[in-house]
Formats: structure tokens, sequence, C-alpha cells
């Protein structure tokens, strides 16, 4: 069973789409194993963007991604690392389509509500900035 690493963007807390989003995981069947709602520092944003360091947007993307409390959380499925970036959608939400996260939510390239690990390398990089390996629950 693979696990990837989510975060509920402050943009979404801030619009009150915690239980939208989440909703969206469940009805899919996949499971949420671990989960909190945190405001990040400047260190564990620098961290979580840390491939994007050389980009022009990286000092805004920080900014924003500590602006306010955002929700963390490892989800667990068949292929569901794939699974959750086709239900989130396209990075710049203007070009995400329709019935996704972004295509329903957002409209911008920067504020696009959700982040999901690319890879099973960047999934295990994300997640241990917030979470040690006693946090995670089983559970039929
Ligand atoms: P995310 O999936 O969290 O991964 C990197 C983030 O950088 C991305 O979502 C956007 O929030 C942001 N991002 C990517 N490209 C750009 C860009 N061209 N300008 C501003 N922000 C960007």
């Amino acid at each position: 069973m693979e696990r990837t690493f989510v975060m509920i963007k402050p943009d979404a807390v801030r619009r009150g789409l915690i239980g939208e989003i989440l909703r969206r995981f469940e009805r899919k069947g996949l499971r949420i194993v671990a989960m909190k709602l945190v405001r990040m520092t400047r260190r564990e944003a620098e961290e979580l963007y840390s491939p994007h360091k050389e980009k022009p947007f990286f000092e805004s993307l920080v900014k924003f991604a500590t602006s306010g409390p955002v929700v963390v959380m490892v989800l667990e499925g068949d292929s569901v690392i794939r699974v959750v970036r086709n239900l989130i959608g396209a990075t710049d939400a203007r070009k995400a389509a329709p019935g996704t996260i972004r295509g329903d939510f957002a409209n911008d390239i920067e504020k696009n509500v959700v982040h999901a690990s690319d890879s099973p390398e960047s999934f295990e990089r994300e997640h241990r900035i917030f979470f040690k390996d006693d946090e995670f629950v089983s559970y039929e």
C-alpha cells in the first residue's frame, strides 16, 4: 500500500474548505493515517519547498505557506501518489480541469489550495518535516 503527503494550504483553511477537500479524499476511498492542523515555521516551509529554492517565486511561496494554519496529512491507498495528483489537478489552477480540487476552488498558480507529493522520494522527505513514525495510526 502506498502513502502520500498532502497539505491543505492557508488559502483553503481561511476559506473554510478543509471539510470539502477531506470529503473528496474520503469518498475516493483513501485512508487518512495521520493528520494535524499546524502553523508552519519558516524553516519548515523552506524545507518543504527546497526543490524550488532557486525559483523566482520561492520567497513569495514561503511567505504564503507560513501566512496561516495548514492541515498536513498522510493518505494511504493503491497508487495513492498518482490518484491524489489526479484528484487535485494541475499546479496552475487556471489550467486545472473542472472536477479537480484546484479546478473547482482556485484560479491562481501560487494560491492553489492544496499540495501533494509528486513521487515516493518527495513523500519521504516531505512527511518527515511534520510527522514522526509513531504518529501513524493503522486501522481496518
Ligand atoms: P505545490 O504543489 O505546493 O508545489 C510548489 C508550489 O509552488 C506550487 O504548488 C505553487 O503553489 C507554487 N508555484 C509553482 N509554480 C509557481 C509560479 N510560476 N509562480 C508562483 N508560484 C508557483
